[in-house]
This record gives structure tokens, C-alpha cells and sequence, in this order.
């Protein structure tokens, strides 16, 4: 027997930077009819918000009375997710090289880290979300419908980048580096280090077009959608 009201499902797309996985996140999340979140969106606002009161990205206890006096929100739209900080839209500061840096410090902090899975879940507990990050299947939703880790070779995770911010020569390598920073910082914290969850598929994007990738993963997640009613 069919279900006359499905249920919507929850889908977690985990990986390293560069791995291509805001671009398949929203593109799934349009094709089902789902909102895609950013998490990482998240982090770079309260970073955002320490570069603005001068706190240390090193002090926990700092950082949790910022997160504790912040509103931070998330609005899916298709273009991708516009970031509110305390009613602002932050979308595109967020994005720049400074709060990058800083983003990856302040999520090393495990009070910082409960902080905002609780606030991840609450967003993506009804179902209908496709939700992107390093820890969404392992922490945030370990019961997730549909769970993929997007990996690719760092060298080309590192050229994506580049090509995508249209930079080139020194400044190219000196980014490059930076990468593989955050990289090393996020698999080597001690919370929730960036790994596959045990469950998860991993997806070598590596050598695959988008249009590649996006059929890989449609594949997946076809397998749990559940049955309409016609
Ligand atoms: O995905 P992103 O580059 O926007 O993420 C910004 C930073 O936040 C990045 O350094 C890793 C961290 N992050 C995290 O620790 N856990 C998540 N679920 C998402 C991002």
C-alpha cells in the first residue's frame, strides 16, 4: 500500500570544502521540493560576530555568551541560503576570506559545536531538508534518511575553489594553503572531526561533471523516497 502523505525525508551531504557540496545540496533540495541548509553558514555568522566585538576565536566561554545573545537564522531561497545575524543580512560578508579563517576556528569549540547542532536539528527535524556540513550524519542527524559523504581529491577541491573565486599566482597559493588548514583543522579536532559516518555513501566527485555527481546522488536518495499514492 501506498502512503497518501509522505513522509518528507531528511538528507545529510557531508564533506571537506570544495567537494561540490553546496551546488548538489541545492539542487537536490530544488528538484524535491526541500530547503537546503547551509550549517556552515552558521558557524561563519557567529565568526562574523567575534571579528565584530574583538573576541578571541580561542575563548570558548567568550564565544558561547556571543552565540547565547545572537540570533542567527537561516532563509533558504534559490539562490542559496541569505544569512540573518541578529536581523542582518550577513550573506555575503560571511563568505569573505577573514570570517573563512575565523569560522574555522571558532568550530573547533565542543560548546560551541552543541550549540549549534541543537539549533541545526530543531531547523531540520520536520523533514523536506537536504542539510550540508561535516558533521550532519554523524552528530546532527545520525538517523538521517539519506546520508552522503562528497569527497574529492584535495588538489582539485583546491583548483574548484580557486577557478570559483577567479583567483590566480601568489594569492592563489597562499589560499590553497589556507584550505588545506581548515582542512587539517576539521579531521583533526577532537569534537566531531570530519569523518564519513559509518552509514554514509561516499561519493568521489574526483574526475565527475556536476551533472555527474547530481545523478549519483539522485540514484541514492530515490532508493529511500518513499512510495505516492497516484
Ligand atoms: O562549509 P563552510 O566552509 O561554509 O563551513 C565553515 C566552517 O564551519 C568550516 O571551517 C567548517 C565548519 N563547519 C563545521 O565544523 N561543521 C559543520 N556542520 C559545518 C561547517
Amino acid at each position: 500500500m501506498t502512503d497518501p502523505t509522505p513522509r518528507k525525508l531528511i538528507i545529510a551531504i557531508d564533506g571537506p570544502a570544495g567537494a561540490g557540496k553546496s551546488t548538489i545540496a541545492s539542487r537536490i533540495a530544488r528538484k524535491l521540493g526541500y530547503v537546503n541548509l547551509e550549517s556552515g553558514a552558521m558557524y561563519r555568522a557567529l565568526a562574523l560576530k567575534a571579528i565584530e566585538w574583538d573576541t578571541s576565536f580561542d575563548d570558548e566561554a567568550a564565544l558561547m555568551r556571543l552565540a547565547n545573545d545572537s540570533r542567527i537564522e537561516l532563509d533558504p531561497s534559490i539562490g542559496g541560503n541569505r544569512v540573518l545575524l541578529d536581523g542582518c543580512d550577513v550573506s555575503t560578508r560571511i563568505r569573505e576570506r577573514d570570517v573563512t579563517e575565523a569560522a574555522s576556528r571558532v568550530s573547533v569549540h565542543p560548546k560551541v559545536r552543541e550549540w549549534m547542532v541543537a539549533r541545526q536539528r530543531e531547523m531540520g527535524l520536520g523533514g523536506g531538508v537536504v542539510m550540508e556540513g561535516r558533521d550532519i550524519g554523524t552528530k546532527v542527524f545520525p538517523d538521517a534518511d539519506v546520508k552522503i559523504f562528497l569527497d574529492a581529491d584535495p588538489v582539485v577541491r583546491e583548483q574548484r575553489r580557486l577557478e570559483q573565486q577567479k583567483i590566480q599566482g601568489e594569492p592563489a597559493k597562499a589560499m590553497a594553503a589556507e584550505l588545506r588548514e581548515r582542512d587539517r583543522r576539521d579531521r583533526t579536532r577532537a569534537v566531531s572531526p570530519l569523518v564519513a559516518a559509518p552509514d554514509a555513501v561516499v561519493v568521489d566527485s574526483t574526475g565527475l561533471s556536476e551533472e555527474q555527481v547530481l545523478e549519483k546522488v539522485e540514484a541514492l536518495i530515490r532508493q529511500k523516497l518513499p512510495a505516492t499514492a497516484d
